[in-house]
């Protein structure tokens, strides 16, 4: 069978299952020929997939907008992310025991804002525009590290995983010793599809990683209490909400979220982003040309990459979208790849344009939850092509990229890369 014919036989019902199987996520043009059939055909799609407790898949951006907008409606808990049946049970029975990680993203108001206070002014745009030189100079030292490796190098494993992590992690204050042993966790946080990156396949397993990084940051609570060093792990640490310092759950989760959040998106969208540009070689060029596209090339970049694919909302009452009924206690999963390429919002949504304005992608979410971290993400990536580009004379693919097996944040696992680098 021609790839072309057996894009014509895709049906609706497969399509809506590829929301919720990890391999759909890395054969991006099967995944994305599956979402625009779904924004297309059936844009509240019921995904009922063996293992899961069944789900509305929302793939046009303005439902994505509109649920978003509705957070009395739509709640974060119980069900933020997609997860089998079981592993929701398992959750649910963990957080009835309190020792459930419960991160920004688990929670709604009031408690969301008020937790979300605590870190809220570490990342507005201002203080991170003064971290910038650091930023710089880390993304400096990573471009360094592609002209050590000879020329040729796994781009996505050898530079695009650590420059986001170390950037985090310094952001935080945890000591370099520490560094590999977080990279660690985050990749079986995060990869936990992937057979690659887990750690292991039951549930117990999966848990059990969120429960190590639970007593590392556990630890560093207790340093950071007798002896404040005025890092983001020390206001964390510190807090106070009501008079009251965050139980050691709560403060635990809040160290989770930023490691973890903060890390594989990023490395995500610079890998992708690089792979953008070499498949676009047009584009590199007109980059070049105009350095003053950068920021709009950034946003590009996170437009395409999309790297987090989902997050869930629980109903707490009936609501009605596009005539379908979504009934309180159902969960929908926005699909922001998809929202990302909805062709009634985007010109040409397929089209890879670093001077795309306006471009009014999804991929930080929106409203109350609106990524903590937007205002970082974008100064990583930028700081890093600016760094790159004048220094590239050729960039080629040396071998296939890989795409990450998960429903939940990725992109490549591998990208070959032959250049030239000055
Ligand atoms: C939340 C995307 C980088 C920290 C989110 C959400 C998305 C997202 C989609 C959920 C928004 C919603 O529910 O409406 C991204 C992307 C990134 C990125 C695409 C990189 C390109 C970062 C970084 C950090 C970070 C660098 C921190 C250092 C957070 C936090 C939340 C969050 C703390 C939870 C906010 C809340 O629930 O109130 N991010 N993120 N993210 N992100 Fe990011």
């Amino acid at each position: 069978m021609t790839e072309e014919s057996e894009a014509m036989t895709l049906t609706v019902e497969e399509a809506g299952l590829a929301l919720a199987d990890p391999k759909a996520y890395a054969d991006d043009r099967r995944f994305h020929e599956s979402l625009a059939l779904l924004r297309r055909e059936s844009p509240v799609h019921r995904v009922e997939a063996p293992g899961y407790t069944p789900f509305w898949g929302i793939t046009r951006h303005e439902d994505v907008l509109e649920i978003e907008r509705n957070h009395r409606i739509f709640l974060n808990a119980p069900r933020p992310v997609l997860g089998t049946a079981e592993f929701d049970a398992l959750n649910r029975q963990r957080a009835e025991q309190g020792i459930a990680l419960r991160t920004l993203v688990h929670m709604d108001d009031p408690d969301h804002r008020v937790v979300r206070a605590i870190g809220a002014d570490w990342f507005r745009p201002r203080a991170m525009r003064a971290l910038e030189p650091r930023v710089r100079e880390l993304a400096r030292r990573y471009v360094d590290r592609m002209v050590e490796l000879g020329g040729e190098c796994d781009f996505a494993r050898e530079v695009a995983v650590h420059f986001p992590l170390y950037v985090i992690l310094s952001l935080l204050g945890l000591p370099e010793s520490d560094f590999d042993r977080m990279l660690k966790l985050t990749q079986e946080l995060f990869g936990g599809d992937d057979a690659e990156f887990q750690r292991g396949t039951t549930n117990e397993e999966k848990l059990q990683v969120l429960l190590d990084f639970f007593a590392y940051f556990q630890g560093l609570t207790e340093e950071r209490r007798k002896h404040p060093t005025g890092d983001l792990a020390s206001a964390i640490a510190n807090a106070r909400v009501d008079g009251e310092p965050l139980n050691d759950f709560d403060t635990a989760s809040y160290y989770v979220i930023i490691a973890t959040a903060g890390h594989d998106t990023t490395s995500a969208t610079i890998a992708g982003g690089l792979h953008a540009l070499i498949e676009h070689p047009g584009q590199i060029e007109r980059l070049r040309g105009k350095p003053e596209l950068m920021p709009l090339a950034v946003d590009e970049m996170i437009r395409w990459v999309t790297p987090v694919k989902e997050f869930m909302r629980t109903a707490a009452e009936d609501y009605d979208l596009r005539g379908v009924t979504i009934r309180q206690g159902e969960a929908v999963l926005l699909s922001y790849p998809s929202a990302n390429r909805d062709e009634d919002v985007f010109d040409d949504p397929f089209r890879f344009d670093v001077g795309r304005d306006p471009n009014k992608h999804l991929a930080f979410g929106f409203g109350v939850h609106y990524c903590l971290g937007a205002a970082l993400a974008r100064i990583e990536v930028r700081a890093f092509f600016e760094e790159l580009l004048p220094r590239l004379g050729s960039i080629e693919l040396a071998g296939p990229p890989e795409g990450i097996a998960t429903t939940f944040v990725g992109g490549l696992k591998r990208l070959p890369v032959r250049y030239s680098l000055a």
